[in-house]
């Protein structure tokens, strides 16, 4: 006979199962699929936010922490409760000037700065849709896998991704070609792999760091044309 304890024990297994399931899903899936992910986190309605941007930033952050952050043995993340996100460890807020009324100015989460976090996780399809402001992403030194979900090409206003030291595979993300504010590009130490789109180095981008990752070495004939000061493709050691 099963006693009451093995049974609860039993059921926490598997929402635990189920729980692992629902995340593992949350990768590179359409942006229907991902968006209708990230409301499950929805802050309550009668929480107060300065304005609907920070809301959806909530849920985007919410869902990222709960579902594809594993581990954070800082504590990094341990801020992230309550409508707040403004004060959120390493979310930093400014006012968009395209956004809040006539002259603009409403407050919008424009960066994400998790260097050395430590933290274990991947990056789900949902955090673009719910941070379509950010203008900074630093992910240095984490240890972070997966891909980069094909979403990513909602950033429109994103200038630095800095996702060097972590643990991301999969080809180059080529995502990055369709990001036209993009000009600092750091995919230093990771395990990428295959060729590097030529493409890379006809984009406005001021620095690229490719080198540590299993890329392949053909020097692309148009790598004249990167307007890039600093292009750092092969291990120097
Ligand atoms: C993500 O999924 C899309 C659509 O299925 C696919 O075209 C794309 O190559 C995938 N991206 C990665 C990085 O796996
Ligand atoms: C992080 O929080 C956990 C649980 O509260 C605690 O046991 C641990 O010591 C904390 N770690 C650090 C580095 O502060």
């Amino acid at each position: 006979m099963i006693s009451r304890g093995h049974a609860a024990a039993a059921w926490a297994l598997l929402l635990l199962l189920l729980g692992a399931a629902v995340a593992q899903h949350e990768g590179n899936v359409s942006e229907e699929y991902a968006a209708s992910f990230a409301s499950r986190y929805d802050a309550p309605p009668s929480w107060a936010f300065p304005n609907p941007r920070l809301r959806a930033a909530y849920a985007a952050l919410q869902a990222w922490k709960q579902t594809a952050i594993f581990s954070d043995p800082s504590n990094f993340t341990a801020s992230w409760v309550g409508a707040n996100v403004c004060a959120y460890n390493g979310v930093y807020c400014a006012p968009s000037p395209g956004y809040g009324g006539g002259g603009g100015g409403g407050l919008v989460v424009a960066g994400i700065d998790l260097n050395h976090a430590d933290i274990a996780g991947y990056l789900p399809a949902s955090l673009p849709l719910g941070l379509p402001d950010l203008a900074l992403i630093h992910l240095n030194s984490n240890r972070f896998c997966g891909v980069v979900p094909d979403t990513f090409r909602r950033l429109r206003l994103l200038h630095e991704l800095d996702l060097s030291n972590n643990r991301f595979v999969g080809a180059f993300p080529e995502v990055v070609l369709a990001l036209p504010s993009l000009r600092y590009l750091d995919l230093r130490f990771n395990d990428f792999e295959g060729s590097i789109p030529p493409a890379l180095f006809d984009r406005p981008l001021d620095a690229i760091f490719l080198n540590s990752n299993r890329l392949r070495n053909p020097i692309p004939a148009n790598l004249g044309n990167s307007p890039a000061s600093v292009v750092l493709m092969f291990s120097m050691d």
